[in-house]
């Protein structure tokens, strides 16, 4: 299959304080790290907040306007893929330190089951709360984070996004809400997402022990 790749980066970065696509990892925007990650990808389409199109330079990468819910963005994201691509994986630029493996898998199981996402069996104890009380804990069997990037057959991504107006924090979400089947891959402990400024010392330590 002629695979394309949405890197999504339009966020506005509220929990972190600013955006986060141009903040800095050793010396590297995430935006590039995350990029650099996709090299050998068919085609390559970086989703940006509209202000920082001028100022973005990514050799190889086409770059688009995002919108204000991440849905929009991917939706951008997908416009701009050429026709021939039949395969898409869409990955947080907020995820710097993807490896080749966890690429490779999600890929792979996407081209043979039509939808593939990368998990981490979930470590801490689960508890729902009421306020600032314990209401219950949440059974862990079974349950998983999951990460990106996140892989579609095009036709099916494009079937989800159309079927319904809903956002979701995923895009497995949406394919989930058709009914079809989305199969799960081991994520990988060093792919963390930045979220908070915190996540970068994480992200820092994970980069020294792995590259
Ligand atoms: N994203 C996007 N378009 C949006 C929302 C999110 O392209 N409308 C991207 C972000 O840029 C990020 C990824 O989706 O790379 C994961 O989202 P998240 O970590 O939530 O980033 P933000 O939405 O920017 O952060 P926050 O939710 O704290 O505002
Ligand atoms: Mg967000």
């Amino acid at each position: 299959m002629k695979a394309g790749v949405i890197l999504v980066a339009a966020g506005s970065g509220d929990r972190f304080g600013r955006p986060k696509a141009f903040v800095e990892l050793d010396g590297q925007t995430l935006l590039a790290r995350s990029a650099a990650r996709f090299d050998g990808f068919f085609a390559k389409i970086a989703v940006l907040r509209l202000p920082d199109l001028d100022q973005t330079r990514l050799p190889g990468w086409t770059l688009v306007a995002g919108g204000a819910r991440r849905r929009d963005s991917v939706a951008a994201g997908l416009a701009a893929l050429p026709p021939e691509v039949d395969l898409v994986l869409i990955h947080d630029a907020a995820r710097p330190l993807v490896s080749d493996e966890v690429i490779a898998r999600v890929r792979e199981a996407a081209e043979q089951r039509g939808a593939a996402i990368p998990v981490l069996a979930v470590t801490d104890t689960l508890k729902r709360t009421d306020g600032d009380v314990v209401a219950g804990t949440v059974d862990r069997a079974g349950l998983v984070a999951v990460q990106t990037p996140q892989g579609f057959s095009r036709e099916l991504l494009e079937r989800a996004l159309a079927a319904s107006e809903r956002d979701a924090t995923d895009e497995a979400g949406l394919v989930e809400d058709l009914g079809e089947t989305v199969c799960t891959v081991p994520g990988d402990p060093a792919n963390v997402k930045v979220t908070v400024p915190a996540d970068l010392a994480v992200a820092r330590a994970y980069l020294h022990a792995i590259r």
